[in-house]
């Protein structure tokens, strides 16, 4: 019988350590109608002076072989989890198709950049209602009913006294309402007139508005912020010239030139020749403007500005067309 256990434990360790499947050996010699059960079986038929010895052989032949396939399990297992994990390699280096990405419209490029530069020289940035009131949009910046300069903004009206702005210089009027001096600020956004559209026209644009109000605000400290963006938006040598004009909202009234970059000023086809290119209205606020909004025009002065966003971003990026601006062709976007 010792023999019997002895061959048992040779041959399944043999097995085991030839590959065989550990789960069949297990059946083949443990299981219930396994040769080591078998050989257990057979104990009742010994001595009893024999019973101990072989009981306590045939356990450590059971212990053995079952230690025996735990390893033989254990190193499938390992096996077999390389496998899989050499099957689920992956290549980092291998090319992905390319994944298109969205980016900024020209439009928003732009404000940001006017927006960081007036940032730069302190000013804050404010927004203004679309929707105002005829007291906002005009006669608070002395536009009275009747005025000629109601005519050169033809407005969309919602009610006799609602209209969607034609202009951001109504945002100077609520900042001077909600804030006292000392004021710098700036407001960009959307406005709107009932203008046809084409290449140089569009029901709906955008204007970045500036308003500056403190003691002793001059024309000089206008033209020093105006020329200090000037440079930074068009670059270090561009000068900016100032032609009196009429703003009912400023007195006195300017518009405002910037010395053609692409010539340098002498003249080329973005200038039309002029080598000056207009950007913007300004003025100093009208004492009247100033006293709509509790503002005392004996003790405080201010300036004020606006210009077109587009008209900015046609001339920085030399787009001839306001058109490009609003209808989202792929190939115009991705130019930016
Ligand atoms: N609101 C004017 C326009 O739409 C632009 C403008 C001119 C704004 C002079 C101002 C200013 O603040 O001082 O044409």
């Amino acid at each position: 019988m010792k023999e019997r256990l002895e061959k048992i434990l040779g041959d399944a360790l043999t097995q085991i350590s030839g590959g065989a499947d550990p789960e069949q050996i297990r059946i083949q010699y443990l299981g219930k109608k396994g040769e080591l059960t078998a050989v257990l079986r057979g104990m009742g038929q010994l001595s009893p002076e024999e019973r101990p010895m072989i009981g306590q052989l045939a356990n450590d032949v059971r212990v053995k072989i079952e230690e025996a396939l735990d390893k033989a399990n254990e190193a499938l297992k390992a096996k077999q989890l390389e496998e899989k994990l050499k099957n689920e390699k992956l290549d980092v280096t291998m090319p992905v198709s390319p994944l298109a990405t969205g980016h900024h419209h020209p439009l928003s490029l732009t404000q940001r950049e006017m927006e960081e530069i007036f940032i730069g020289l302190g000013f804050s940035i404010i927004e203004g209602p679309e929707v105002e009131y005829d007291y906002y949009n005009f006669q608070a910046l002395n536009i009275p009913e009747n005025h000629p300069a109601r005519d050169t903004q033809d407005t969309f009206y919602i009610t006799d006294n609602i209209l969607l702005r034609s202009q951001t210089s109504p945002v100077q009027v609520h900042a001077m309402e909600t804030q006292r001096p000392p004021l710098r600020v700036v407001s960009p956004g959307r406005v709107y007139r009932s203008d046809a559209l084409d290449a140089t026209h569009s029901p709906l644009f955008h204007q970045f508005e500036g308003l500056v109000v403190d003691k002793g605000i001059t024309m000089g400290d206008l033209k020093g912020v105006l020329d200090a963006f000037a440079k930074k938006m068009f670059g270090e040598n561009t000068r900016t010239r100032f032609r009196p004009h009429h703003f009912p909202f400023t007195e006195p009234s300017a518009e405002v030139d910037v010395s053609c970059f692409a010539c340098g000023g002498k003249g080329c086809r973005l200038c039309k020749n002029e080598g000056w290119i207009e950007i913007l209205g300004a003025g100093m606020v009208h004492p009247f403007v100033l006293s709509n909004c509790n503002i005392n025009p004996e003790e405080y002065s201010g300036f004020a500005f606006g210009m077109g966003i587009e008209r900015v971003a046609m001339i920085k990026y030399g787009v001839d067309d306001i058109r490009l601006f609003y209808e989202n062709n792929q190939r115009f976007l991705e130019q930016f």
